[in-house]
């Protein structure tokens, strides 16, 4: 980083204390993960000064001879990998990328049916905020009491009210989806099913999660979450899909392009096609079923230290917790275990009675950690110091009325910094982390 020393000795400053930041504590965001050199070498490659509108021998700009050839390896890789005959790798990230698949398929008002955001969805499954609720009509399905997906329910919805989308697929479940009984279910209503599996892709492709593509018409991923990419997306057809409208390929590459975007970032697009060589190795197969080992370990533990995990576990790489019999909250839990040196984040829970800034719960998972090369026996370590931490905040109650609850935690803020155990926590934490570095 020569360069960036010498021109901006501030960036480079704040790139090394988030380097270090990142070393010192436990990422345990599930969505967050660490890329390999490569990858980052890729992206921050010469193609990022490219302009490539359109698609390979298909653009609106000269020079394309070696952007084509990147873009070609990089959907040939991906239809190879995830077994598919179609593959856009331009969205820029995984919002715009189902907003495309909206846009292709339908027309504003049209009914899209997904995972309420309270209960697991993401924002583009038909959040009231998002343009996905404000632009088409929204159905959202919810989890029965156990937290499970209620699959009878979600039929019975689908077939009342006839959406035009159906959406599986959640950035808060931590059970394996049945993409069989959803793939059933579209066909029974007609819709077309899209599973976004931007979450599970990693472990997709490492064969510890069914595959949605014999069973659903689109397919849409982030490439930055397990599997391990550059921030970025991808949209799949699959031969079903094609089955059920030969014109999806090209009704999805019209939307992304020239409909919601312009050039496509081909150091992007270069860095997908890294990480897509890299998570066709056995090695990231091993890495895929390590999550997962490392998610029901942690999950385990947590469950013997008398913790409320939604659904009472985890199949994937992801553990949600209802901290309300710990009497904690999730943002309260979130900030002590900050300080602790371990990273999560606060989360609604199904049915939650606090408002989404201070929610009951919080979300947690193994795919950065198990990148660093930890295992079953760190997971029980790491339990230990969630428990304890935890523990320093139980009774923290946030109070009902607006403007004491934001008079509490401004004071709540100062004192947990100051937390000892907290604090020996995290020194603790430092010292383990030492033992996995970051490359
Ligand atoms: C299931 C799911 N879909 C879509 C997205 C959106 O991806 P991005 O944040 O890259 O726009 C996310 C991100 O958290 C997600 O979890």
């Amino acid at each position: 980083m020569k360069a960036l020393i010498k021109t901006d000795p501030q960036i480079y400053k704040l790139i090394k204390e988030e380097e270090k930041r990142l070393q010192d504590t436990l990422e345990m965001i599930p969505s967050n993960n660490f890329q390999s050199k490569a990858v980052l070498e890729a992206l921050g490659s010469i193609y990022n000064y490219k302009y490539s509108e359109g698609y390979p021998f298909k653009r609106y700009y000269q020079g394309q001879k070696y952007a084509d050839s990147v873009e070609i390896l990089a959907i040939k890789r991906a239809e190879k990998l995830f077994g598919v005959p179609y593959v856009n790798v331009q969205p820029y990230s995984g919002s715009p990328a189902n907003s495309a698949i909206y846009f292709a398929l339908l027309e504003p008002k049209d009914k899209i049916m997904g995972l309420s955001l309270a209960f697991g969805g993401h924002l583009t499954h038909g959040s009231p905020v998002s343009f996905s609720g404000k632009y088409f009509t929204i159905v959202s399905y919810k989890l029965d009491k156990q937290g499970i997906i209620d699959y009878d329910q979600v039929e019975k919805l689908a077939l009342k009210e006839k959406p035009k989308i159906i959406v599986c697929g959640a950035t808060a479940y931590p059970r394996i989806i049945d993409f069989k009984r959803f793939g059933q279910i579209a066909d029974k209503c007609g819709a077309y099913l899209l599973a976004d599996i931007s979450h599970i892709a990693g472990l997709v492709v490492a064969g510890v999660h069914p595959s949605p593509v014999s069973y659903v018409h689109i397919v849409m991923t982030t490439t930055h979450k397990t599997l391990r990419g550059p921030r970025g997306a991808m949209v799949m057809v699959t031969e079903k899909g094609f089955k059920k409208d030969p014109e999806l390929g090209e009704k999805i590459n019209k939307a992304v392009f020239p409909g919601l975007q312009g050039g496509p970032h081909d150091n992007q697009t270069a860095a997908i096609a890294v990480a897509l060589k890299e998570a066709s190795s056995l090695a990231f197969k091993k890495y895929g079923q390590q999550i997962v080992k490392n998610s029901k370990a942690l999950a385990g533990e947590l469950i013997k230290s008398g913790f409320n995990l939604i659904s009472g576990g985890s199949d994937n790489h992801l553990i949600l917790i209802d901290l309300t019999d710990k009497k904690a909250n999730g943002a309260v839990a979130a900030l002590a275990l900050e300080v602790a040196g371990i990273i999560v984040n606060k989360n609604a829970v199904p049915n939650d009675p606090m408002p989404p800034f201070y929610p009951s719960g919080i979300r947690l998972g193994t795919p950065a950690i198990t990148t660093r090369g930890m295992k079953e026996k760190e997971m029980k370590k790491i339990a230990e110091w969630i428990n304890e931490a935890i523990n320093q905040v139980k009774g923290e109650k946030l109070p009902s009325d607006k403007e004491k609850r934001r008079e509490f935690w401004r004071a709540f803020k100062i004192k947990i910094v100051k937390n000892k155990k907290l604090l020996e926590i995290a020194k603790e934490v430092k010292a383990f982390c030492l033992k996995f570095p970051l490359f």
